[in-house]
């Protein structure tokens, strides 16, 4: 394989939570089975070659198999994109998530069933648990979430939030903000949000949110929110199915991603919104979720259990409650459903 002209380092690495570790590894990754010589690499990344040199002496002591030639550089193999506790962990500044139990799991049937589970066994809310691959990996009404190994991130949070059963819709609202905002803060890509759970690019479906809530009365007992990303499924690798609806990072950039960089990521701006969503509700993210969703203003339809609506979506209410008016001008507030654009 030839030496990589890898794209700069500084339109892909745009946030400070990176470490020079980090962002070693991710340059490798997006470029792999061949070589960035340590040149650029020191170059693109603002430190010394002796730097490189210790970084990747680092790397291969936890488990990263890079090859180093003198004349041609580094290059790693395509299938190392470890997912690992230690990984998640390296510079996270969460308090809370990413720093209780970190479960990973070669294969499982769901995460968000594992999760509830640990839940439900008392684990605390920031517990993850996070799959290799899923082999019932699931979406929302049931549907099937195509979960293959080494490709995607299939994780499950556990939340236990002091809210009502009714606010927690807004949990998906404000999840599908901080996945949106993780992947334009890493790689500007564009993605829109579509209500409620699915986050694509162009209108094809990259990432989905599966939110599972357990009351006891009513309050929140807990909450497991389920992230599906595609990250490095290439589109043949796609069932047919799905082929034409799907896509990943590499789908869409044809670039590999580390996925260690994106979870960690999700997980620190995850905070970050969780945290403002439990001082200010929905609202305290309202302005964003509709800046990130293009939905305002359009024509729709909504499926419900037995019913269709159709109409203009004209705004979303402080709660997150979605108001369309129909073609009589009756207005319609929408809790839950799918959305036909
Ligand atoms: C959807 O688009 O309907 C939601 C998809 C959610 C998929 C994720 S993958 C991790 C977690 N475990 C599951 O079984 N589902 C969610």
């Amino acid at each position: 394989m030839d030496i990589c002209q890898p794209f700069p380092a500084e339109k892909r690495f745009t946030i400070d939570i990176m470490t020079t570790r980090d962002k070693l590894l991710a340059y490798l990754q997006a470029n792999p089975d061949c070589w960035v010589s340590g040149e650029i690499l020191s170059r693109s990344l603002k430190v010394s070659r002796a730097a490189i040199n210790k970084h990747i002496k680092k790397l291969r002591h936890d488990g990263y198999i890079i090859e180093s030639s003198t004349k041609k550089g580094y290059r790693i193999g395509e299938q190392h994109d470890l997912i690992s506790a230690d990984e998640i962990r390296n510079h996270l500044t969460t308090t809370i998530f990413g720093q209780q139990k970190i479960f990973i799991l070669k294969e499982t049937d769901s995460t968000n069933l594992q999760a509830k589970k640990a839940a439900a066994e008392g684990e605390p809310e920031g517990t993850i648990v996070i799959a290799e691959s899923q082999h019932s990996g699931r979406g929302r009404k049931g549907r099937e979430w195509f979960s293959p190994s080494n490709a995607g991130i299939y994780a499950s949070i556990i939340l236990r939030p002091r809210i009502s059963p009714a606010e927690a819709p807004g949990i998906t609202l404000m999840t599908a903000v901080a996945v949106v905002e993780s992947l334009i803060s890493l790689y500007a890509i564009p993605l829109k949000i579509k209500w409620p759970n699915d986050i694509l690019i162009g209108d094809k479906k990259i990432a989905g949110i599966l939110t599972e809530i357990s009351t006891d009365m009513d309050r929140v007992d807990y909450i497991i929110v389920g992230i599906g990303l595609n990250v490095n499924t290439a589109v043949h690798d796609f069932p047919a199915a799905i082929q034409k609806k799907a896509t990943s990072l590499y789908a869409a950039t044809g670039k590999r991603f580390s996925r260690v960089t994106v979870l960690k990521t999700i997980l620190q701006e995850f905070e970050t919104y969780y945290d403002l969503f439990k001082r200010e509700g929905f609202s305290g993210i309202r302005d964003r979720w509709i800046a990130h969703s293009d939905i305002i203003g359009r024509n729709v339809m909504i499926r419900k259990i037995g019913e269709e609506v159709e109409g203009r979506i004209i705004d979303i209410d402080q709660e997150g409650v979605l108001i369309l008016q129909d073609h009589l001008e009756k207005v319609h507030r929408i809790f839950s459903g799918d959305l036909v654009l």
